[in-house]
Formats: structure tokens, C-alpha cells, sequence
């Protein structure tokens, strides 16, 4: 069965190709009364739009938000109904994409397309196309406000932390990064020297017709404990699922992920300490879930992104008439995903923890055991 929905108490359906008329989404289970900062939407949108820097595609897209639905019309705010967005296509150019309408580009997810429908939007990627997160990013947007206003101190930040082989993970410290000082450089990297090592790497790969991935950090501060819906849906289950589930993602680390092989139980382990009323760990290495629930301390993961597949010098390839051919690709491309990819992260977390929320709120009610500190439960 087909799915382009994500969530279950608060659900986006996204929709839309790369060069069709439009991408948006229809979000189910915003609850009513929330007022909505369509500039924040707005905000958040261009955050990700193409052409934003000399780093990224030059497509040009406003990525003006619609909104058609589920707003109330004198107050602007949610009415509890279904909440639809529309971003129009404006910047669609499909004939600088022909070269890719019988020959499958290399590592991009155009064979894959065909072998499933026998059938595929082959004009800039179709579905397959990072255009499609707009809707995701909208949506993203209006949990980030949701979750907001009833946790004011969350801080849900991505970065750049590592493109090719240049890594600021040593260089940062991770809980002071703020999303003002990402945003201040064009590769969304916080730390400014390899910031600017990193966009000369960026710009000499795409010169030379080539491209780089790396490394996307998320940190996710003043999230209360008891988000996560174990087993299945556990809060390391689902954020990874978000992830990969984002094009050209190709791997998650939670906390100290596949380092803790390195290490020993003893070495491992975060050791409990009530601070006041408030349960915490002396290290993180959990990332700040266990159980699949989170535990309060910051959420910790680390996200890669391979370099993109569309590359501009010719490769070896085969079309969809049985030949083994050469491709020579055209169009416009990011010559690295990752600065545009921050705000999609930061946009999956916000959708994950929303859902994560209402879930909560209807099995066990708001507040829950966790956010009123040691639990005494003599007796019980
Ligand atoms: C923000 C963003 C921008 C992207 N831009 C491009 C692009 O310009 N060219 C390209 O070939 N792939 C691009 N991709 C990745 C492809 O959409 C993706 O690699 C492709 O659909 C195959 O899917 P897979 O890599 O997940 O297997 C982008 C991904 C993201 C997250």
C-alpha cells in the first residue's frame, strides 16, 4: 500500500512533483485554537527555498505558503479541521531535464521510480525530488508553534557539522549553538573558519562538476521526559524513521551511536542525579532517550547525507530500452544538500515531538508523572 502520510495524532500527507503545478500538504489533528504566525510558516520555508545562496541550486522559488484551509478567517486560528498548504511551482524549466527521460542517473531514484509504477514524473525528479519537502517543512513549522506553546523552553536546532572531510564536531559546543548563529553562513555551518573551508570545498566540487555530502547534528533542548511510544514507536524509532525517510539521508546516530562499541558498560553508562525536582544524567551518551522515551536531558543525534547523485560530468549509465549508454546530466543542481537539508531536519523533529505530544496527552494526560519531579510511589 502506498504511504505519503506521517504521523498518527498530528498527520501530514504531503503532495506534489518537482515540476507539477504545485507541493503542499494537508495536516489532520492540529488541535483548534492555536494562533498561527503565518510569517514564522513563511520563515521557516525560505530557510529551505532553492536559490537561496551560491551554495545551492539555482532554481528560483519564492516558496510562498498558501494556506487553504483550517484557519479561522477572522482570528487566523486553527480551527481543529484539516489544514492545507500550498506552495505553487513557479521556476519549473522541464526541458533542461530530457537527457534523463530513458537513462536512469546514477544513484538517484529514477530506475527505482520505473521498475515500481512502469511509470515516472521524470522532469527534475518528480517525487523523488527534495521538492517535495516543502509540504514536510510547513507542516514542520506549524508543530514547531504547536509544541511551542506548550513548551516555550524547547530549542530544536540543526547544523552542518561535517561536509567531505572538513568536521567542526570538536570545534562546537553543541548546547550553545543557536539557530541565528547556523543561518549566519551560507552553509549553515556554526563554526566560522570551517564554515568557510567548507564553502570553498562546495565550490570547487561544483566547478568541477561534482558534488559532497556529510554530517547534520540536531540537538533538541527542553524537551521534558516521556516523549516516545514504546515498542514500535519508540522516540529513537521514530525520529529515525523521519529521517531516513528524507532523500539522500543514509544513516542516524543516537547520542554516542556507533562509538559505543568502542566502549564499556562501565565507560557508558549515564549515571543518574536528581537536580532538585529534576532528573537528569551526568553524560549524555544516550543522546537523551532510553526505552525509546526521552529522559529530559537534550536529544543528541547525528544525521548523513551522501554527496548528490546528480553530478554534471558524464557517467556510466543504462536506459530504459536495455542499453548500457553515458549520461551527461544538465539541469540545476545542489552541488551539496546539506545546508538546505538543516531546516528539513529541524521540520521532521518538530513533526516527530508534535505527534509524540498528543499521543501523550491522549493515553496518559497532561501533565504526565515525568514533569512533576521523584514519583514517591511507597505503596504502589
Ligand atoms: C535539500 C535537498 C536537496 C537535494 N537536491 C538534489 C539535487 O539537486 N540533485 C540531486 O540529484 N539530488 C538532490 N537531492 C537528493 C535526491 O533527491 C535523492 O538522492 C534521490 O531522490 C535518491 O534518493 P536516495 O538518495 O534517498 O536514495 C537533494 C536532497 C535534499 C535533502
Amino acid at each position: 500500500m502506498a504511504n505519503n502520510t506521517f504521523g498518527h495524532a498530528f498527520r501530514v500527507t504531503t503532495f506534489g512533483e518537482s515540476h507539477g503545478a504545485a507541493v503542499g500538504c494537508v495536516i489532520d489533528g492540529c488541535p483548534p485554537g492555536l494562533t498561527l504566525d503565518h510569517a514564522a510558516v513563511a520563515a521557516f520555508l525560505a530557510r529551505r527555498r532553492p536559490g537561496q545562496s551560491h551554495l545551492v541550486t539555482p532554481r528560483n522559488e519564492d516558496d510562498a505558503p498558501e494556506f487553504l484551509s483550517g484557519l479561522d478567517l477572522e482570528t487566523g486560528k486553527t480551527l481543529g479541521t484539516p489544514i492545507a498548504v500550498v506552495v505553487r511551482n513557479q521556476d519549473q524549466r522541464s526541458g533542461s531535464y530530457s537527457e534523463w527521460w530513458h537513462t536512469y542517473r546514477p544513484s538517484h531514484a529514477d530506475f527505482g521510480y520505473d521498475a515500481k509504477y512502469g511509470i515516472r514524473a521524470w522532469q527534475g525528479g518528480g517525487r523523488s525530488s527534495a521538492r517535495e519537502t516543502v509540504g514536510r517543512v510547513a507542516a514542520g513549522a506549524i508543530a514547531e508553534q504547536l509544541l511551542l506553546s506548550r513548551f516555550p523552553a524547547l530549542r530544536i536546532c540543526a547544523w552542518v557539522e561535517r561536509v567531505h572531510t572538513i568536521d567542526a564536531r570538536a570545534l562546537l559546543d553543541p548546547l550553545a549553538v543557536e539557530r541565528a548563529q547556523v543561518d549566519a553562513h551560507p552553509t549553515r555551518c556554526p563554526h566560522t573558519a570551517s564554515a568557510v573551508a567548507i564553502e570553498t570545498a562546495i565550490l570547487t566540487a561544483k566547478k568541477q562538476g561534482d558534488s559532497l555530502g556529510g554530517y547534520i547534528r540536531l540537538i533538541v533542548q527542553g524537551l521534558p521526559p516521556g516523549f516516545g511510544e514504546p515498542v514500535f514507536d519508540k522516540l529513537d524509532a521514530l525520529l529515525a524513521q523521519a529521517f531516513m525517510s528524507l532523500p539522500a539521508c543514509k544513516g542516524v546516530e543516537v547520542g554516542s551511536g556507533f562509538s559505543g562499541a568502542d566502549a564499556s558498560g562501565l565507560e557508558h553508562n549515564d549515571h543518574y542525579a536528581w537536580q532538585g525536582s529534576t532528573m537528569t544524567t551526568a553524560t549524555n551518551r544516550s543522546g537523551g532517550i532510553q526505552g525509546g522515551i526521552s529522559n529530559g536531558m537534550p536529544l543528541d543525534l547525528r544525521l548523513v547525507f551522501k554527496p548528490t547523485a546528480t553530478v554534471l560530468k558524464p557517467q556510466p549509465s543504462a536506459d530504459d530500452a536495455g542499453n548500457n549508454v553515458e549520461l551527461q546530466a544538465k539541469g540545476r543542481h545542489d552541488p551539496c544538500v546539506l545546508p538546505r537539508a538543516v531546516p528539513i531536519v529541524e521540520a521532521m523533529t518538530a513533526l516527530v515531538l508534535a505527534d509524540c505530544w498528543l499521543r501523550q496527552r491522549g493515553q496518559v494526560g497532561d501533565p504526565w508523572p515525568g514533569l512533576a519531579g521523584p514519583l514517591h510511589r511507597d505503596g504502589r
